[in-house]
């Protein structure tokens, strides 16, 4: 019997020190993996279930069953319901597992502009697509949109909090493009994501297929929070 705890994935938690991951599985059968993914804004903070779902909901797939035994991510109630998940503890003893790495995209504007369709935005009808570009290679992400506002995560943060899912934790560049904005820029909540897992790296903004600006992920949030008595001495 193989439990969640008992496999390989690793939440980012330096601010709790507590472990926090789980599976969804698709309609298709995939198995989504999720981890939590904290900030030092702890609010920010991505749980488990939230980060499975939207890895699962951004590849067009429908999230059916939950697994994960301890500890239970925040607001599993309302993910249950939501999408009327079964909850499991024990995995299956064979499964086939989401991997997000794309090795090559020869093209990021075109891409991006593709996986724009693939945006879940029943709220907003405002597309926006990521590609996160790792030393591994790329990983995708569209903004998914969920009943509750505030649980849909955008296309940054799904890309990343797939990629960290994955273990695919060195980033080189996040490429951003939003067809309908006038003018492309990430929200103040990935702006501060951005910040904990990739501060020193960059940020390109796609502001039509023919216009590129290139930031320092620093220079996107100056004077942003920071404190070294938030995390926790022993990782
Ligand atoms: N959105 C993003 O995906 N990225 C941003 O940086 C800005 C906002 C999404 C979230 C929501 O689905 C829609 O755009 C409208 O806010």
């Amino acid at each position: 019997m193989k439990h969640v705890t008992d496999t390989s994935l690793k939440s980012y938690s330096p601010y709790s020190n507590t472990e926090e991951s789980c599976y969804i599985q698709g309609k298709s059968g995939i198995m989504y993996p999720g981890v939590r993914i904290e900030n030092i804004s702890f609010p920010l903070t991505i749980s488990a279930v939230q980060a499975a779902v939207c890895n699962c909901l951004a590849n067009g797939d429908v999230p059916s069953t939950l697994y994960q035994d301890k500890p239970e991510s925040e607001l599993l109630d309302y993910w249950l319901k939501a999408f009327g998940l079964d909850h499991k503890t024990v995995l299956p003893g064979r499964f086939e597992t989401f991997d997000p790495l794309v090795r090559d995209i020869s093209d990021i504007p075109e891409k991006l502009d593709e996986l724009c369709n693939n945006a879940l935005t029943s709220h907003s009808g405002f597309p926006v697509a990521a590609i996160l570009e790792t030393e591994n290679g790329y990983v995708t992400g569209v903004n998914v949109e969920v009943s509750a506002w505030s649980l849909g995560l955008c296309a940054e943060r799904v890309a990343l909090s797939r990629a960290y899912s994955s273990g695919y934790k060195r980033y080189i560049s996040m490429h951003i493009y939003a067809p309908k904005s006038e003018f492309c820029s990430p929200c103040g909540a990935c702006r501060q994501v951005l910040n904990e897992l990739m501060p020193d790296k960059t940020v390109e903004l796609h502001h039509t297929k023919i216009s590129l600006s290139k930031h320092f992920v620093q220079h996107l949030l100056p004077y942003g929070i920071t404190s070294g008595t938030l995390k926790k001495k022993n990782k």
